[in-house]
């Protein structure tokens, strides 16, 4: 029987409204079963200060041990000026020290974005993929995810309602379990 790989979601917007979210869980309910996806949040990280790495807040390491408890990371994110948002670059950091001490290690990664506007968050995927580089996150390449006019793809429920948007999603996280299996520590 196939393994089930357990891969850790990170949404980069905190509003309790987030088009971002609202992707994040269709992703979850359109996922093979081969992947058990599961929301980690990140709005209640205190900012990053290296003077905390002796003596961390608890939040830091309890987001730490969730991260290396995953065997994959996906990230699902707004963009906030052509960049990522600052929550989303804080877990990024606090996930990424003590120096050496790198959770995001390894984890096959993949990277969503999504936006009203119609280029998708295409500059913050790419920010972010910059620091996936550094961090030693192998990133997805393909299929690319820029979901654009994301505020008409979701119902009052915040249910996916759009059949085209709901392939496109299902073949992403089809291909990412390949690309999981294949790029898997365990
Ligand atoms: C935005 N928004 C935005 N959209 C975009 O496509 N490119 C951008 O650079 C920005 N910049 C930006 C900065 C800040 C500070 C905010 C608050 C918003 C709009 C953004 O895409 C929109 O608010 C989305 O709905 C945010 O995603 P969530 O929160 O719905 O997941």
């Amino acid at each position: 029987m196939a393994k089930i790989h357990d891969v850790a979601v990170i949404v980069g917007s905190l509003r309790k409204g987030s088009l971002n979210r609202q992707v994040a869980n269709a992703l979850a309910e359109l996922s093979p079963a081969t992947l058990k996806l599961n929301i980690i949040e990140i709005g209640h990280l205190p900012i990053y200060n290296q003077d905390g790495d002796e003596n961390p807040p608890d939040a830091w390491t309890e987001f730490r041990d969730g991260i290396k408890a995953a065997d994959a990371v996906l990230f699902v994110t707004p963009e906030h000026n052509r960049s990522i948002p600052a929550a989303l670059k804080n877990a990024l950091d606090i996930g990424s020290r003590p120096h050496g001490k790198n959770v995001w290690s390894g984890k096959p990664g993949a990277v969503v974005s999504a936006s009203p506007g119609g280029i998708g968050g295409f500059g913050a995927n790419h920010h972010l993929r910059q620091s996936l580089v550094f961090l030693n996150v192998p990133a997805m390449a393909q299929p690319e995810a820029y979901i654009g006019g994301a505020d008409k793809l979701f119902d009052a429920n915040g249910k996916l309602a759009n059949d085209g948007t709901r392939k496109f999603l299902q073949g992403f996280v089809q291909a990412y379990s390949v690309w999981i299996t294949a790029n898997a520590k365990s």
